[in-house]
């Protein structure tokens, strides 16, 4: 009887010991990604854990029955604040579905992760979807399955190639998506790339991340923009909130040939595409455009964005998959924010609330300093103009 209960005591405090540990490791692992999060609450939570911790070691010191049947209501409290914490800031929502009739979207990058989930969850509800994807034999199997897992009609799902590290290859798909003549409702710029070492795109001085993830997807936007135009669509970019590394957008040195390093690299690409936001949104009120533009941060997905990253890093970040799964979303938990903000009837009926706003949960979320400089986003536009060859249309 004694070692039974000597056991229990044992499993009770390690159970609410791990609970607290947990907490501690998941906000730590949210602030290392610059996560935005209720931070009093998270706080609170951790405390009460601990409380708990104390309570339920003083309770195993006693030998009261009641007092060890307390203890274990005290243990199911930890864990459920614990699984609390995990459902609120890296679960996230379920999008409500709402039918999206034969309307039309093109999702960059949506051969895999968050950009498939993403073209998976508006097939489900009835739109057609353009995969623009660089590989056309990875986008034609994504196609397949989209398909298979859809059950939707096999003109609702298409594939055209489009190379972001090609602004020739970006034209070359505006002109491939006319021929469709088919409507746009919103664009989603998704594809996105993350890269260890420095690469420039081949016979150009193009650096590969900043021009794939922004300057290219620049280039698509403002081409698609009288497509956008007529169906008063919308154009949802995808940043992260990883943007807050870079403490100011880096103009002298735009394609980063000094002090190259991966995550500052990245998070100026996804700080260009805040800016970008902001500054299309800017344009587009003030030629009373019905386009609207907003920028999404998916939250930390378990996808393949670190393919690009050094041996040691992905070592590292399969060792500790098991634990990393439960604080970072799954790709379709990744996509509900896209998702949102790029059907929901709200958003465009809020210009001033919503327009060229950073989304995450699908709430409006806050920016970096650097992210609201509109001098900076004025800049940046002027120079993807120049260096997309650009002539903007109207
Ligand atoms: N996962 C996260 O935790 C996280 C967090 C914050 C923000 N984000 C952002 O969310 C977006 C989607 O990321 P993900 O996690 O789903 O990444 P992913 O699984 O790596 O998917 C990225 C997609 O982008 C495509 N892509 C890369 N370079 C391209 C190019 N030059 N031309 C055309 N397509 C290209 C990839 O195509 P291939 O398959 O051919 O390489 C792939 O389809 C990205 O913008 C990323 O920055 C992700």
């Amino acid at each position: 009887g004694r070692t039974r209960m000597a056991t229990c005591e044992c499993v009770a405090l390690s159970v609410s010991g791990l609970c607290l540990v947990y907490n501690v490791a998941l906000t730590a692992f949210r602030a290392s990604t610059f996560e935005v999060f209720n931070v009093t609450e998270t706080v609170a939570r951790s405390v009460s854990i601990l409380f708990i911790n104390l309570a339920a070691y003083s309770l195993s010191k006693t030998e009261n029955p009641r007092a060890q049947a307390l203890q274990w209501v005290l243990v199911g409290g930890a864990v459920y604040l614990s699984h609390l914490d995990r459902l609120k800031n890296v679960v996230g929502k379920v999008p409500r579905p709402i039918s999206l009739g034969r309307k039309v979207y093109i999702i960059t990058g949506s051969n895999t992760g968050i950009g498939f989930e993403t073209a998976k969850a508006l097939l489900l509800q009835g739109a057609t979807v353009i995969l623009a994807c660089r590989s056309v034999d990875k986008a034609a199997e994504a196609r397949n399955e989209l398909l298979k897992l859809t059950h939707c009609p096999s003109s609702s799902v298409i594939v055209l190639r489009l190379d972001l590290c090609s602004f020739d290859s970006v034209r070359e798909f505006v002109k491939a998506f006319r021929e469709l003549e088919l409507p746009l409702h919103a664009l989603i710029n998704n594809a996105g790339i993350m890269m260890d070492k420095r690469e420039v795109i081949k016979g150009t001085d193009l650096e590969t991340c900043i021009t794939a993830n922004h300057f290219s997807h620049f280039l698509l936007t403002n081409l698609l923009l009288p497509d956008l135009e007529k169906t008063a669509g919308r154009v949802v970019t995808l940043s992260s909130s990883i943007h807050r590394l870079a403490r100011t957008f880096n103009f002298d040195d735009i394609m980063t040939t000094k002090n190259y390093e991966m995550f500052a690299n990245y998070g100026q690409s996804k700080l260009a595409n805040i800016l970008f936001t902001r500054e299309l949104h800017k344009r587009l009120t003030a030629r009373g455009s019905r386009v609207s533009a907003y920028a999404v941060h998916p939250g930390a997905v378990r996808t393949d964005v670190t393919r690009h990253m050094n041996a040691f890093m992905q070592t590292g970040n399969a060792i500790c998959a098991p634990i990393l799964r439960t604080m970072q979303k799954t790709p379709p938990e990744g996509a509900y924010c896209s998702v949102i903000v790029a059907t929901s009837p709200e958003l465009p009926l809020h210009p001033r609330k919503y327009g060229g706003q950073l989304f995450f949960h699908g709430e409006v979320v806050p920016v970096s300093a650097a992210g609201m400089d509109d001098a900076a986003a004025a800049r940046l536009w002027k120079v993807s103009e120049q260096i997309t060859g650009m002539v903007e249309t109207k």
